[in-house]
């Protein structure tokens, strides 16, 4: 049976290709070209589930892919609940911040409302610090809601700090911070154990060549 790797397109996709390419797995055809939305790679026993980057833990999870690339961000929201995580292949790193416009107080006395796609880790940030808020669930754009008045504060993913200055807004507090994690269902961890086994090591022996 063909071992399935889920993947996001763009950056974790990018980053991710030298480190494959360790294990001798590459993709045949690339995902910005293709429509396919199962891209064989060079090896016939393994080909690449192109999904969204916050779908990637679920493909894992249930699996319908036997590894994945995804963001810490994502796990920490997913839950990661049958997932094995061995390694952390320190690429596609960030932030994840709540974010405000400038000066803003968030230690105020009121019901703040805060738009994220990260409403788990909003709200478990916010009740372990104490504080009583509403969570409206975005999927894009967040830095618009502050604008607009549709919310106070935002918490979402913060790298160079660009997106926010350009829109006036800047990162008031640390929630998490990430890098993509190499994971694997759990029962293919098992059951698959001697493909997956040396793919894992030679990416292992990837990362740390590159860091
Ligand atoms: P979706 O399409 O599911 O909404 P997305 O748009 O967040 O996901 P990407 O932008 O490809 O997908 O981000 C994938 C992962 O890369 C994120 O989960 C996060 O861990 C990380 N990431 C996001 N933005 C940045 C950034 N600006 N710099 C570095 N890493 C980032
Ligand atoms: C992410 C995130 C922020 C931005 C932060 O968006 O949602 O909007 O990156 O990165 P910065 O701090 O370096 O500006 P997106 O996935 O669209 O990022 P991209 O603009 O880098 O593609």
């Amino acid at each position: 049976m063909t071992l399935r790797i889920a993947l996001s397109k763009g950056r974790i996709f990018d980053d991710t290709l030298p480190l494959l390419a360790a294990a001798d797995i590459h993709p045949a055809e690339s995902p910005e070209t293709s429509r396919k939305l199962i891209l064989p790679s060079t090896r016939g026993d393994v080909e690449f589930l192109i999904v969204r980057a916050s779908d990637v833990a679920t493909y894992v999870q249930h699996g319908g892919a036997d590894l994945g690339v995804v963001g810490k961000d994502v796990l920490l929201e997913h839950g990661g609940d049958g997932l094995v995580e061995p390694i952390d292949l320190g690429i596609a790193k960030c932030k994840l911040m709540v974010c405000g416009p400038k000066g803003m107080d968030l230690s105020k006395n009121t019901r703040l409302r805060i738009a994220t796609k990260y409403t788990h880790c909003a709200r478990k940030h916010f009740a372990a610090t104490g504080r009583q808020v509403e969570i409206i669930k975005l999927y894009g754009s967040m830095e618009l809601a502050p604008l607009t008045g549709l919310a106070d504060a935002i918490v979402d993913v913060v790298d160079t700090g660009n997106t926010l200055k350009a829109n006036g807004l800047e990162a008031l507090e640390h929630v998490a911070s990430s890098s993509a994690r190499l994971v694997v269902n759990r029962v293919s961890m098992k059951v698959r154990h001697d493909e997956i086994a040396p793919i894992i090591e030679r990416m292992r022996h990837a990362v740390v060549q590159t860091s």
